[in-house]
C-alpha cells in the first residue's frame, strides 16, 4: 500500500511537472545531445538518422521515465530489449547510460527555467536511478 500511494504520488508530480516544461516551447533534443556528445565526443557517430532517432529515443527515454512514476510492469522488459539492442549500436559505457539519465533531468530543468521545484528535481532523479538500475542489471 504504501508502495502504490508512493507510486501515484511521484507520477502526479512527474505530471505536474510536465506542463511547467512543455509549456516553455523549449525543444529540450538539441540542448540534451549537444552536452552528451560534448562529453562522449564520437558517440553521435552511432546514429545513423540523426534528426529522426535522435528525436525518437529521447521521446522513448521521456515514456520510460513516466512509465516508471506510475509503476508500470513493462518497463523492465523494455529496458532489458534497448540494452541489449544498444550492444549492437554502439560501444556505449554503462557511465554514459548513468550520466544521459542525469543530462535529461538537467535539460527538462533548464527548459522549464524560473517554474523548476526542487521537489520536482528530486522525484525526476528518483526515476532516473531506477531506470539506471535496470540499465545496470543487464548491462
Ligand atoms: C535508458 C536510456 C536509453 C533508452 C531508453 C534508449 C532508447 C533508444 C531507442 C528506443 C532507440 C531507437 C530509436 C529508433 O529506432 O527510432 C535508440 C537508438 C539509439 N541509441 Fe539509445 N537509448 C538510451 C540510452 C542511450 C545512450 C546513453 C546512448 C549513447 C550514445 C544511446 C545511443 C543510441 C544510438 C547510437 C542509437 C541509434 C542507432 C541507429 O541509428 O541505428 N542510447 N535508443
Amino acid at each position: 500500500m504504501e508502495n502504490t500511494n508512493k507510486i501515484s504520488q511521484s507520477y502526479e508530480i512527474i505530471n505536474d511537472s510536465l506542463d511547467a516544461i512543455y509549456g516553455s516551447g523549449t525543444d529540450i533534443v538539441d540542448p540534451f545531445y549537444k552536452k552528451l556528445f560534448e562529453e562522449y565526443p564520437g558517440s553521435e557517430d552511432g546514429f545513423h538518422d540523426s534528426v529522426s532517432i535522435q528525436g525518437n529515443m529521447l521521446n522513448e527515454i521521456m515514456g520510460t521515465f513516466l512509465a516508471i512514476a506510475a509503476g508500470e510492469s513493462w518497463v523492465e522488459n523494455f529496458v532489458h530489449e534497448q540494452v541489449v539492442a544498444h550492444r549492437g549500436y554502439a560501444d556505449i559505457p554503462l557511465a554514459q547510460y548513468r550520466r544521459a539519465l542525469d543530462l535529461f533531468v538537467t535539460v527538462l530543468a533548464e527548459a522549464a527555467g524560473e517554474k523548476w521545484r526542487a521537489e520536482w528535481s528530486r522525484c525526476w532523479r528518483e526515476q532516473a536511478d531506477a531506470l539506471f538500475s535496470i540499465v545496470e542489471r543487464y548491462y
